[in-house]
């Protein structure tokens, strides 16, 4: 069964923004597109670089690793551009109130 864990408040991430949340065996990135939120891993598939802090392109859906600048769709993890060619991993967000929940990735 999945489990989902209260990672922050809607207040906490306004549209084009982003938080981070820690779970024990992965660091998970939240972002806001236009009020709908989705959830990836901060972890680079090409070389671990840490995904969240690249440019966020909220219009495009798209973030820009820092490290080498591969890029990703928010939405499905999806690898859009080089040198990543395989797709981060997507977490399931779900908002209760205005609370925002996140699918577990711990095993
Ligand atoms: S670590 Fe992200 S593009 Fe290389």
């Amino acid at each position: 069964m999945t489990k989902f864990v209260k990672v922050a408040n809607l207040a906490d991430v306004p549209p084009g923004e982003r938080i981070w949340y820690d779970f024990a065996d992965e660091t998970v990135v939240i972002f806001n597109v236009n009020g709908t939120l989705y959830c990836v891993a901060d972890r680079c598939t090409h070389d671990d670089g840490p995904l969240g802090d690249g440019t966020f392109d909220a219009r495009n859906c798209e973030i820009h690793c820092p490290r080498h600048g591969a890029i990703f769709d928010v939405r499905t993890g999806e690898a859009l551009a080089m040198p990543a060619v395989k797709p981060v991993p997507t977490f399931t967000v779900k908002i209760e109130g205005d609370e925002i929940w996140v699918e577990s990735p711990d095993e």
